[in-house]
């Protein structure tokens, strides 16, 4: 979502993922480079080369701290997920250093006026076709042999379990 949202309004995009396999995919949704994600998930020094002037950072744990560690100064990382790990290995120095700001992102508890503001800017920003290409559709019988997929990082995207009545 965020390599397709991003690239269309004109940001120069690098996608991170385990998936090698997939890089024509990630460039089809509007990646320009993709990077192996094991670059990222090592610990790595508190300041690092400045390469991004934003990330949106699903992973967490040394992913993240290296994210804010490579932002550039003045620039923002949002933090959404915790695939790799809920700690946050990091020091202040971004912050203080290059006024970085991370930002974190909620979408549990967040309240409706600002889901209607994130479902319009999704309606304006965000290709159909490229959600189309995100996403499976399987019936509910698959949803077991899915699930197994799921855990063992074989699935792209998103599956939606059809439930016919
Ligand atoms: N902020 C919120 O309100 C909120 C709400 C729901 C979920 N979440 C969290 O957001 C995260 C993403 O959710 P999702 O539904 O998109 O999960 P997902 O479909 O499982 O995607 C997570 C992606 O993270 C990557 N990944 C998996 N293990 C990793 C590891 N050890 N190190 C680095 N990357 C790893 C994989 O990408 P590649 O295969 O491309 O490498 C995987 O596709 C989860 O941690 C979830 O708990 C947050």
């Amino acid at each position: 979502m965020a390599v397709a949202l991003l690239s269309k309004l004109g940001y120069t995009v690098v996608a991170a993922t385990g998936k090698v396999s997939e890089e024509s995919y990630l460039k089809q949704l509007g990646a320009s480079r993709v990077m192996d994600r094991a670059e990222l998930s090592a610990q790595g020094k508190p300041l690092q080369k400045e390469r991004w002037v934003a990330v949106v950072d699903a992973v967490g744990s040394h992913t993240l701290a290296n994210a804010c560690a490579q932002t550039r100064y003045g620039g923002v990382v949002a933090a959404c997920g915790l695939a790799q790990g809920p700690d946050f290995p990091a020091t202040v120095l971004p912050f203080i250093l290059r006024g970085i700001t991370l930002a974190g992102i909620d979408s549990v508890m967040a309240p409706l006026a600002r889901r209607q503001l994130a479902w319009d800017r999704l309606a304006k920003d965000l290709d159909p076709a490229k959600l189309e290409a995100m996403v499976e559709e399987v019936p509910l019988a698959r949803a077991a042999e899915k699930a197994a997929e799921l855990m063992a990082g074989k699935i792209r995207g998103r599956v939606v379990i059809k439930i016919s009545i």
